[in-house]
Parts: C-alpha cells; sequence; structure tokens
C-alpha cells in the first residue's frame, strides 16, 4: 500500500501538538513536587503511560520511516541527522525510566521526590528540544522533498496504530487523561 508524505507529514505535526499538551501538563505537575506541593500522580502515570504506546511505539517510527525515505531520494538534504534514531531510542528509555517511576510512587514504594523532578524535567527538555528540530529543520527538509516532486512511497512495513487519546476513539485506559485536558481546555 502507498501513502503520502504530505498526509503523514501532516499527522507527525498534529502529534507534535499533542505531545506539547502533554509535557506542559508534565512540567506543570512534575514544579509542584519542586515546591513541595501534591501533585496529580494518577495524571502523571497516565501522561506518561500515554508517551510510551503513541509518540515512542507509533509516532517516532513512524518519522523514522519518512527520514528513511528522505535518505533514500534526497541524499542532498538529509545530512547532520545521523542521531535521529539514536535520538528516538533515548527519548523511549528516559519515557519508560520514569513512567516506572511514577508507577513506583503509585504502589506506593518510597522513591526519592526530586530524582522524579529531575528525570521528569530532562525528558521535558530533551523531548522539547527534539520536537523543534524537528519542525525547525527535518520537517521542512520534507517539505522540500515533497515540493521537488516526491511524494508517494511504499508503506508496506509502516506503523498503523491510531491515537489512543486524539485519535477517533478514546481507548479505556485513557478516558481520565481525555477528561483531565477537556476540563482544562474549557477553563482556558
Ligand atoms: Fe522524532
Ligand atoms: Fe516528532
Amino acid at each position: 500500500m502507498d501513502k503520502n508524505a504530505a498526509t503523514v507529514l501532516a499527522e507527525l505535526r498534529e502529534d507534535h501538538k499533542n505531545m506539547a499538551l502533554m509535557i506542559n501538563l508534565l512540567e506543570r505537575e512534575s514544579n509542584l513536587i519542586y515546591d513541595g506541593k501534591e501533585p496529580d500522580y494518577e495524571l502523571l502515570h497516565d501522561i506518561m503511560h500515554y508517551m510510551t504506546v503513541y509518540p515512542d511505539a507509533v509516532h517516532h517510527p513512524k518519522e523514522d520511516r519518512l527520514y528513511a525515505e528522505l535518505k533514500a531520494f534526497r541524499p542532498d538534504l538529509s545530512t547532520g541527522f545521523e542521531r535521529i534514531t539514536m535520538d528516538h531510542r533515548h527519548i523511549a528509555e528516559l519515557s519508560i525510566k520514569l513512567r516506572d517511576e511514577i508507577a513506583s510512587i503509585n504502589a506506593g514504594n518510597p522513591v526519592r521526590r526530586n530524582a522524579v523532578v529531575a528525570d521528569a524535567l530532562r525528558y521535558v527538555n530533551t523531548l522539547r528540544g527534539h520536537m523543534q528540530w524537528e519542525e525547525l529543520d527535518l520537517f521542512r527538509r520534507i517539505d522540500e522533498m515533497i515540493r521537488s516532486g516526491h511524494d508517494v512511497f511504499d508503506a508496506a512495513n509502516f506503523v498503523r496504530e491510531v491515537d489512543p487519546v486524539f485519535g477517533p476513539e478514546v481507548e479505556d485506559n485513557f478516558g481520565r487523561l481525555v477528561a483531565t485536558i477537556r476540563k482544562e481546555s474549557a477553563a482556558g
């Protein structure tokens, strides 16, 4: 089956908006921990669960596929991003670490709060920087590839999973997270 790079790129840009929303919430809750206040640990858990099942498992592999297409068709536009796949792996490792720390707190285990804050902020900063690099540089190279005539690509091994939070249907596990997002956007 074939796919249009332009469609995929639009999906990736939409994902980034959603991921930015998630990391803003994560940052806010981790700032509460830093200030000695009680964060919403259930919310933190749901955010990190989402980050491991969608951005790490679906969004980043989609990007890897698109960057591979760019490399194959426009090697002239493909310099300087060799580390991208490693970055995706590194981000996934940070997500799992943070998700597990939060799960451990929720299970009643003693976890040093300032270690969680440090890991959360490292994660937020790493992912923000990564997304910014993609938006300001890599996605624009894909735009250029499309403009120069290469849009349709073979998507045989393409990851097709839908977004369990922002997609057409909210998965059961994420009802609470979606309710929080709606409440916050209604409050402006
Ligand atoms: Fe990425
Ligand atoms: Fe991305």
